[in-house]
């Protein structure tokens, strides 16, 4: 079968996969089907999703299989157990395999590269649900969510607090595709990678983003529409976790942060949150906290996604 083109539309690997339009096109496609889920009851009907988890996940298992189902279609669980990328069997021929039986992948992994890999080689759509280098429906939900507090998302500005890890990498590139503001504060080493800081950049000339990269949390956060935070080791450091839990104490989004920030910015983070560690109780259950409708909205925003990618 022809191998087919990445950027056809037909992948959703990177956050700069889907152009400005695309993205709006994608924003106002969840609105509705949250407003009225009845409504795409069948769009996609008989399209079966295969679900490779190589690492753990509640939110995104629940919302790629709850929606496939809600949009008249099937999904098939793959635990790590099951296929074992790259070890019992290569990418390109999980790929090869796949492609024959089933209309769409999504896939949670480490290595980038295994998912760009397998896009690559499968004729078929396939979504990203974690990478160690981009988290793209979860960036998708964010600004969602974002955007149904405030209609000007160009105006906004985002501040994210914590490590330069997978979803600091993709708000930066929804905020450069977008073209809003975003101050990323991390201590020093644990920058966001210099690859997706550049791409952010040229991204940003498009659309007149503002994006910053700092080492001061407090500057960070002046004037923030929205502030943000994710754990402090990511599944694959657990090793780290300890290590980097004194390094990172000056990050922690609690009160005093939050004070620097706009009155009543939001508070979003991706979960699960280790509460006392990146974000303290008071701030995460703060009446601003909009974790839980984040949540929500990947159910939405990804039945978008699955809705345009899949469909014929
Ligand atoms: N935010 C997110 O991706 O959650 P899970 O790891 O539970 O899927
Ligand atoms: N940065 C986190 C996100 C979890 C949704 C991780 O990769 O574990």
């Amino acid at each position: 079968m022809a191998k087919k083109n990445r950027f056809s539309g037909r992948d959703y690997i990177s956050v700069f996969d889907f152009s400005t339009e695309e993205v709006w096109k994608i924003f106002k496609l969840a609105k509705a089907m949250k407003a009225n889920p009845k409504k795409y009851r069948k769009s996609c009907e008989g399209k079966i999703m295969a679900l490779i988890f190589e690492k753990p996940s509640l939110r995104t298992r629940v919302t790629f299989d709850a929606g496939i189902k809600q949009l008249g279609g099937d999904s098939i669980y793959l635990s790590p157990l099951e296929i074992n990328l790259g070890k019992r069997e290569s990418v390109y021929d999980v790929a090869k395999n796949l492609e024959r039986m089933v209309d769409g992948i999504m896939i949670r992994t480490f290595g980038h590269d295994i998912a760009t890999g397998l896009a690559e080689n499968a004729n078929i759509p396939i979504i990203n649900g974690l990478t160690d280098l981009e988290h793209p429906c979860q960036a998708m939900a964010d600004f969602f969510t974002v955007w149904e507090f405030n209609k000007k998302l160009e105006k906004v500005k985002l501040t994210y607090v914590g490590d330069g890890n997978n979803v600091a990498h993709s708000l930066m590139l929804a905020a450069a595709r977008i073209g809003l503001s975003i101050s990323v504060a991390t201590p020093k080493g644990y920058e966001p990678s210099q690859q997706i800081l550049e791409m952010a950049l040229q991204g940003a000339k498009k659309t007149g983003a503002k994006i910053q990269v700092t080492n001061d949390p407090f500057e960070a956060v002046k004037n923030a529409d929205a502030v943000y935070t994710d754990v402090w080791a990511s599944m694959g450091q657990e090793k780290e976790a300890e290590a980097r839990r004194k390094i990172f104490l000056p990050y922690q989004v609690n009160a005093e942060l939050m004070k620097h920030a706009k009155k009543n910015a939001l508070f979003l983070h991706c979960l699960p949150a280790h509460r006392g560690d990146e974000v303290t109780d008071e701030v995460i259950d703060s009446k601003n906290s909009v974790v839980f409708q984040e949540a929500e909205n990947r159910l939405h925003v990804q039945k978008a996604i699955m809705h345009e990618l899949l469909r014929d």
